[in-house]
């Protein structure tokens, strides 16, 4: 493959995976219209001319780092057939427990892991097939758990190693699998290995991590953490800084050291050895950091994240670690991966998941979590009808051949629900039309704790009721340029805290959660587990039809879809395969409109509203089995 340079044309760019998600993201992030772009004029245009219309030329250093990107990647676009290798990845439903908040059975106001044994058959009710687990090791909880003190220890505020033991039997026993979240990005900085490096710096553990020098009170660049300020921590009163994209005692990992890498692979082979079935891999797409760590471009770190993101979201030896990890552990136990990895689009994702490739089996993609030219902590109403335009561009482009991750809530964001209907006026409408298309499109659909609750934002009334370091660092950070009351705004429209409040279990004190204080404050608005369960309209007897009609329909887990063309509104597709079909059909405005009127006929199986009506309804969804 040729070089890029600022006189290639945009057609050629289009044509490389990284060319064509940076293009994509350009168009996302800056809320760009698709036809500026994709025509054949454009298509013709040099990348410098296009480098300068979006405003990058004004940044020194943008065109550098675009072009360093886009020759990073020697592959073409892969064009593969479909995958159509049975796995039992693909036809599970995921549901992801974040403990803390699920249930607590010892009374201390925190969840912990015998809350989840005594869930299990609730789990298994609701047809849910794999669990993955927000992490319970041991750890200071800076990051709740995304910090870890020691891998193979369970933190004592979520039990002891006998629980999980308890655990992994009950979900075996129940035909279920369970995944751990595995955070190797880094480790926390009461983590033995970082301890050791800091107090000797001959020992062998200090080039597990980042150390640089750099004199005073400058860092020894300028990358930015995604928890807000600079991404290093200074080393007592030393000229000595360590890397920590994340909290400040979130410290990177080096994986350039292979001894390090080979004492993950020990950590990793002890929890498979122990059973587990798999790993959600946290960030792992930025364990490869460019060499000497130069510094981020300002333009592009507005664009895509914390500046310095174009030096490790796609490092120059990711695959290499990808393949390694994958060949020394994952692939000797058979176990199963998903990865998360912000800023990957459907190009360079493919090339992380293709089963020929031996990376990874899937990854989370983020790109529908928020409008076009909108970031997370803005506050804004969320346009469902954007949902078909990322559906239809990642179907056609990834999901038809490579396995999706469908999911719309998780512990990191605010809930779906919330940002399409803040009001909650089609609060049980809106639930089940989303699970719907959770369900019924091409992907593995991961739920979130709540999720089939229907669960919604809480109304946090203050500062102090937030835990979560991300929206207490962003407090503090904006505090110092505006009022309290406006950083307060801020931080709610984006807040994590929203989907880490308790789930709801029944109509008692603190929705059933706990017979102690909680750590956060609760939600009780009436949705919970209990009553839903004996109601058969409720969003949970929705999710249960939902999670038997998926389980029992090649349709639905292997078949194509196909994705119909209809108004903006309305998203339509078929899912077929082998004299099976189904149509769906969807409102994703909350304004009544007339139905297709080309529509295929069949049995309508399951809808959110119970007969169907000339007029499609505020968030309507059908799903028809055609006969
Ligand atoms: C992604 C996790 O989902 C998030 O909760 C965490 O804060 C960061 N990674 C750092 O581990």
């Amino acid at each position: 493959m040729n070089r890029f340079t600022l006189t290639s044309k945009i057609r050629d760019v289009y044509n490389s995976p990284v060319g064509r998600d940076v293009i994509d993201k350009l168009i996302l992030q800056l809320g760009l219209s698709e036809k500026l772009l994709k025509n054949p004029l454009a298509m013709n245009m040099k990348l410098g001319t296009l480098s300068a219309r979006v405003g990058g030329n004004a940044d020194e250093g943008f065109n550098d780092a675009i072009l360093g990107l886009l020759n990073s990647e020697q592959n073409d676009c892969l064009k593969e057939p479909p995958d159509t290798e049975r796995k039992w990845w693909k036809e599970s439903l995921f549901y992801q427990i974040y403990p803390r908040s699920f249930y607590d059975t010892d009374g201390d106001g925190i969840g912990d892991i015998p809350g989840i044994t005594a869930k299990l058959d609730y789990l298994k009710e609701l047809g849910v097939d794999a669990l993955w687990l927000s992490p319970i090791y041991d750890s200071p909880q800076d990051d709740n758990g995304y910090d870890i003190r020691d891998y193979r220890a369970i933190d004592p505020v979520f039990g002891t190693m006998e629980d999980f033991d308890n655990l992994l039997a009950g979900v075996h026993e129940r035909g279920m699998r369970l995944i751990m979240d595995l955070v190797i990005n880094h480790t926390s900085d009461e983590h033995e290995w970082f301890k050791q490096a800091v107090s000797d710096p001959e020992s062998k553990y200090r080039d597990y991590y980042h150390f640089r020098k750099s004199e005073g009170e400058e860092p020894p660049n300028n990358w930015k953490s995604f928890f807000s300020g600079q991404a290093w921590k200074k080393i007592g009163d030393s000229d000595d800084w360590a890397l920590c994209l994340f909290s400040k005692k979130q410290m990177d990992l080096n994986w350039d050291n292979p001894e390090m890498r080979r004492d993950v692979y020990e950590i990793i082979r002890w929890w498979l050895e122990k059973g587990v079935d798999g790993f959600r891999l946290d960030v792992i797409n930025l364990i490869s950091k460019t060499d000497g760590l130069p510094n981020g471009n300002d333009f592009i770190g507005k664009m895509m994240g914390p500046r310095g993101i174009e030096h490790y979201f796609y490092g120059p030896k990711l695959h290499d670690y990808l393949q390694e990890m994958r060949s020394e552990v994952f692939e000797p136990f058979d176990a199963f991966t998903v990865g998360e990895m912000p800023g990957i689009g459907p190009e360079t994702g493919k090339l992380l998941t293709s089963p020929t490739r031996r990376e990874l089996d899937m990854f989370f993609s983020f790109d529908h979590l928020e409008l076009p030219g909108k970031a997370k902590f803005e506050d804004y109403i969320y346009d469902a009808a954007f949902l078909k335009t990322y559906y239809t561009r990642w179907m056609r482009n990834y999901g038809n051949a490579y396995q999706s991750s469908l999911f719309y809530d998780n512990h990191d964001n605010p809930r779906m629900l919330s940002k399409i209907d803040p009001d909650g006026k089609y609060r049980d409408k809106l639930a089940m039309l989303l699970g719907a298309i959770q369900f019924t499109m091409r992907g593995t659909p991961f739920l979130y704790q709540g999720q089939e609750l229907g669960a919604v934002n809480t109304a946090f009334s203050n500062i102090d009721e937030m835990r979560d370091i991300e929206s207490l660092n962003l407090y503090n950070e904006l505090i110092e340029k505006m009022s309290e009351a406006e950083a307060f705004k801020i931080v709610l429209s984006g807040a994590r805290d929203h989907a880490r409040v308790p789930v709801q279990w029944d109509g008692s004190k603190h929705s059933g959660f706990t017979t102690g204080e909680p750590w956060i404050k609760t939600l009780s608005d009436g949705y919970d587990a209990e009553s839903q369960a004996v109601d058969e309209n409720s969003i949970l007897s929705f999710y249960k039809q939902l999670a038997q009609l998926r389980k029992n329909s090649e349709a639905l887990i292997y078949g194509e879809v196909e994705i119909l063309r209809t108004k903006e509104q309305i998203f339509a597709y078929t899912r077929k395969s082998k004299g099976e079909e189904y149509y769906i059909e969807c409102n994703l405005s909350p304004n009544a409109c007339s139905r297709p009127s080309k529509r295929p006929s069949g049995k309508l199986l399951l809808s959110n509203y119970p007969e169907q009506s000339k007029t499609m309804r505020e968030f309507e969804v059908c799903i028809i089995e055609i006969e």
